[in-house]
């Protein structure tokens, strides 16, 4: 049978993560793969709070984030018997005494997964190992951003390496899973058509947006600390570029998958000031409007301090130095309050040498491939092709690559397969420590550029594609950021 046996104990469980994505998630695992009896999910919270309450909570939150067509009432109830509430104060060890009665004694998958600050990581772990929790089958899930610099990543993995060793950590990017993402693993390596030209020969640039529409959603406070490139830039958006950019692994098992996504972490270009100054722009909106509703400034979010510096925009040209990349630029852009909500891969290829057509030729004109992850996932190649009737008009034709047509299938969300690759004990889709710290140091020095800079990020009216800087830095290189299929 298909059916799941396990135990979780989510820590922040009460959280913006747990109750927006991680228990919906679970939700829906339930659904595609019903669990064993005997399975619990034990969520954790700092406040107390009855199980009824918390339910409740959870009731009304799946109602709101689950698509509509997947919320049922038996489902719920039947699911809501797998899960209870206990509250916890993450840093004293006693309170995890109230954790052990309720763990099974099986050598079934343990998992903890860890969704508060990372700062409380450490902690969570002593305690855990303290009160003698952590069996041999135990896993842990941490999530991004871990640590806010390599300095304290690495004090991050040095305690967590005391409890767990490397084949119970799962560092967790929830991006890897999304169905497009693997798709794009199938499309590079399975196809000698896109494999063959995947290179400097014949790719002129590369451009990763992931955009949203939102702003910081009562989470001001994280949020300040965080900003958008240890939020988006040092997690989601490397981990594209290394998928894009990585060596064909010799094979699928995780670690060898992981060894070529690091390879592309060495070759990143350093960025030394001058670097950081002419490539990477970071940004912070201003009031504006957003799909026609007024918003504030980022200043005016709750828990954000109106003298803030911390960027809600960067847009950044990033090189490769390898024998396959030199010279192909990858420009990578993420921020809150943009027009949209969208993830978008563009693979942009490079010109015919000469052209023989009266149809004036331009960058739109040259073969695309173009990866959507959000709203709707997608995957379209355009290429060239004669308009119909006399003359020689070229136009551009859109071929929809999507693998398949998904009638009712629903595809699983990112959390979702994400979660059951724990249960299972499939490390492919998580990052491994070195790959993580790699990460970190690279962006280490814009960290420290931008913390030592007295000026602040450059505005950007809410609604808009970002500041001026953003467009200029493709400008500059007679380039222009993709503007969606039309
Ligand atoms: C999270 C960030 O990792 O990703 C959030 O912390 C962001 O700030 C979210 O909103 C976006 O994820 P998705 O899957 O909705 O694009």
């Amino acid at each position: 049978s298909n059916k799941v046996l396990f135990d979780l104990v989510l820590f922040g469980g009460t959280g913006d993560l747990s109750m927006r994505k991680l228990l919906p998630a679970l939700y829906q695992l339930y659904r595609s793969a019903p669990f064993k009896s005997g399975t619990k999910i034990i969520a954790v919270g700092r406040t107390s709070m009855s199980k009824d309450a918390f339910l409740a909570k959870v009731e009304e939150k799946l109602k709101q984030h689950l698509p509509p067509d997947s919320w049922d009432l038996v489902s719920w109830q039947q699911f809501a018997k797998h899960l209870t509430f206990i509250s916890i104060v993450a840093d004293k060890t006693e309170s995890y005494r109230e954790l052990a009665p309720l763990l099974s004694e099986d050598d079934r998958p343990r998992v903890f997964y860890f969704s508060t600050h990372s700062s409380l990581y450490s902690s969570i772990a002593t305690s855990l190992g303290a009160q003698d929790l952590i069996t041999e089958n135990s896993r842990v899930v941490l999530e991004k951003p871990i640590g806010r610099d390599l300095k304290t990543a690495q004090s991050i993995s040095d305690q967590m390496s005391n409890y767990f060793t490397e084949t119970q950590i799962y560092r967790i990017d929830h991006y890897l899973g999304k169905e497009t993402v693997q798709n794009l693993l199938v499309l590079r390596f399975a196809n000698p058509l896109f494999e063959s030209l995947w290179n400097y020969n014949y790719i002129d640039h590369f451009q990763i947006t992931v955009s949203e529409s939102i702003g910081v959603e009562g989470r001001g406070e994280f949020y300040e600390e965080t900003g958008a490139l240890r939020d988006i830039v040092q997690n989601h958006l490397l981990q594209m570029l290394c998928i894009l950019a990585m060596e064909p692994p010799p094979n699928m098992e995780a670690d060898r998958i992981r060894d070529e996504k690091l390879k592309v972490l060495y070759a990143l270009e350093h960025l030394d000031t001058d670097a950081i100054n002419k490539n990477v722009v970071r940004g912070q909106y201003s009031e504006g409007l957003v799909n026609g509703e007024a918003c504030g400034s980022y200043h005016n979010e709750e828990g954000v301090s109106d003298q803030s510096n911390i960027e809600t925009f960067v847009a950044m040209k990033v090189q490769i130095n390898n024998m396959r990349w030199s010279g192909v630029p990858f420009y990578m852009r993420t921020g809150k309050r943009l027009p949209k909500r969208s993830c978008e891969i563009v693979v942009q290829f490079k010109e015919v040498p000469h052209w023989i057509f009266d149809t004036p030729r331009g960058q739109l004109m040259s073969n695309q491939l173009v990866i959507t992850l959000q709203p709707d996932e997608s995957i379209t190649l355009r290429v060239c092709g004669k308009r119909l009737g006399p003359g020689m008009d070229v136009r551009t034709i859109d071929l929809n690559l999507n693998p398949e047509s998904r009638g009712n299938k629903r595809s699983a969300d990112a959390y979702e397969r994400l979660l059951l690759d724990v249960i299972k004990g499939d490390q492919t889709l998580f990052l491994r420590q070195d790959e993580l710290e790699q990460a970190w140091q690279w962006i280490d020095p814009v960290l420290l550029d931008w913390e030592s800079s007295s000026s602040p990020p450059e505005p950007y009216i809410a609604g808009s594609w970002g500041p001026a800087g953003s467009t200029l830095l493709l400008a500059k290189d007679g380039r222009l950021w993709f503007e969606g299929i039309k």
